[in-house]
């Protein structure tokens, strides 16, 4: 392995491990764009808190055992750099036509458009989800749970930053022209918004934060993790170093939810309340219900689920037949790695029922990816559970049937119940707030969203975490507020 690719030159404007310094046309086109990211940061980045110093990890440098270092950062400082991990030597495409061929270090002509097109699609939702959290700061529930936030944001800026690497290095003017549209495009914007469905909704308040870095930064968890097959070695490469970073995004969600639920129950023992759906009651402790968890981790499940696309489709299956784009952990699965005359059972609704169907195995990679995803969520629905039995409560979060409340794939045109009961339309719409969060509760969760800025308090609805940051204690000044 080479010794230089371990350590971040910050010599350059652009901190990288890739020699920018020796690649001038690529250093001076990252310059470039540079003004126009620094513009979208102060646009559409954090609300307020650009001259605070948060204690905020940079990446240093890409070795697992190691790599990042923390220290008092303003934002706009913060150094965005250009991190692949370490090539692997004699690495070969994993899966696909090419299987075993030597990965590509160019970007090969005929699957061009493709690539570009997967790249742009993975650069996009990263300024989105800054853009849709920009208003949390000044309702956060502590500086911890600030400072979060904001190093999420900072990383996601990174991650567009390693999304417009690719495209300025590999892909001439039109690579060039998707990194500029990039800090074009706004989430929620009606002329022209994101790419995807969940990127363009709103996170209103913390509960949303947190759901939403569990459920949709986890979506990015697989979709990086597919991409980090490729046989595009730099995107590989790439996609490797984000997901050491997107693991503490994740992380937030879930400890942020553990920490939410662990609260509600302990106010409900301590006030002697027997029944978790006793909202009125709940309510009134100022910590938020259990039902009401549950509605947002629906709303928020679902607008995932939906980012995996169509559980059949074909440019799936080319993707992954090109090499480009392959399945999750696929070095380690144990077959021809060609899915030739392969099946997959899928979900459809097949006379009014859902039925498992064998597809095509090559066609149906979606929907595998999207069940390794649901898998990988249940993790913390047990974590969140045990905390709710161990108080002593009979409710348990789950996960919604696949068909409840899709817009994309075989179930967009039905209703279901969470429990997969289709219903007609009437019946939906008469019942959809039991199963989704309704205007009353996000006027509720709103009215908990007071910011504490105490060092060391926490909000009422939410616990204080076991562990600080950087093994800071729990009193530490995460974020000093500059007014
Ligand atoms: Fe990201
Ligand atoms: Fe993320």
């Amino acid at each position: 392995m080479n010794a230089n690719i371990m350590n971040v030159d910050y010599s350059t404007k652009i901190p990288n491990n890739v020699n920018l310094s020796q690649d001038r046309q690529v250093l001076k086109a990252l310059e470039g764009w540079h003004p126009g990211y620094m513009n979208w940061w102060g646009d559409m980045g954090p609300e307020g808190f650009q001259q605070s110093l948060v204690y905020l990890r940079t990446a240093y440098s890409v070795d697992p055992r190691g790599w990042a270092k923390f220290d008092y950062v303003k934002m706009p400082d913060y150094r965005w750099g250009i991190l692949l991990a370490p090539q692997e030597e004699n690495r070969v495409i994993p899966f696909g036509q090419h299987y075993g061929e030597p990965a590509w270090q160019e970007v090969p002509g005929e699957h061009r458009a493709m690539l570009r097109r997967l790249i742009v699609i993975q650069g996009d939702t990263e300024p989105a989800s800054v853009e849709q959290q920009r208003h949390l700061g000044k309702t956060a529930p502590s500086l911890y749970d600030l400072r979060n936030l904001f190093q999420v944001n900072v990383e996601e800026g990174r991650h567009l930053w390693a999304m417009v690497y690719l495209l300025q290095k590999y892909f001439g003017r039109d690579g060039r022209e998707e990194a500029d549209d990039l800090l074009r495009r706004r989430s929620g914007d009606a002329d022209s918004p994101r790419m995807l469905g969940a990127f363009n909704e709103a996170t209103p308040d913390w509960l949303s934060f947190f759901m939403f870095t569990y459920f949709t930064d986890r979506d990015g968890k697989m979709q990086l993790h597919s991409l980090a097959q490729s046989g595009f070695d730099p995107l590989s490469r790439t996609c490797r170093f984000m997901l050491t970073e997107e693991a503490h995004h994740m992380f937030v969600g879930e400890t942020g939810i553990s920490r939410i639920v662990q609260r509600t129950c302990e106010a409900m023992r301590s006030a002697g309340i027997n029944d978790p759906s006793d909202m009125a009651k709940v309510r009134a402790l100022g910590v938020i219900d259990l039902p009401t968890i549950q509605k947002k981790l629906n709303l928020h499940y679902t607008l995932s689920l939906d980012l995996f696309g169509s559980e059949v489709s074909t440019n799936a299956a080319n993707a992954f037949n090109a090499g480009v784009k392959g399945r999750y952990h696929e070095t380690q699965i144990k077959d021809d790695h060609r899915l030739q005359d392969d099946t997959y059972p899928v979900l459809k609704l097949v006379n009014g029922q859902i039925k498992r169907v064998d597809e095509p195995a090559l066609t149906a990679l979606n929907m595998r990816l999207r069940d390794d995803y649901t898998q990988d969520c249940i993790k913390g629905l047990l974590r969140w559970n045990k905390i709710i039995s161990l108080a002593g409560y009979d409710f348990k979060l789950t996960l919604p049937n696949v068909a409840f409340h899709r817009q994309i794939g075989e179930f967009k045109d039905i209703h279901a119940t969470p429990d997969g009961v289709l219903i007609d339309d009437a019946t939906w719409n008469k019942r959809k707030s039991e199963w989704l969060p309704s205007a009353g509760d996000g006027d509720f969760v709103a009215s908990l969203m007071t910011p504490v800025t105490e060092i060391g308090s926490y909000a009422s609805w939410i616990s204080p975490p076991k562990v600080g940051i950087d093994n800071k204690p729990g009193d530490f000044e995460y974020v000093k507020i500059e007014t």
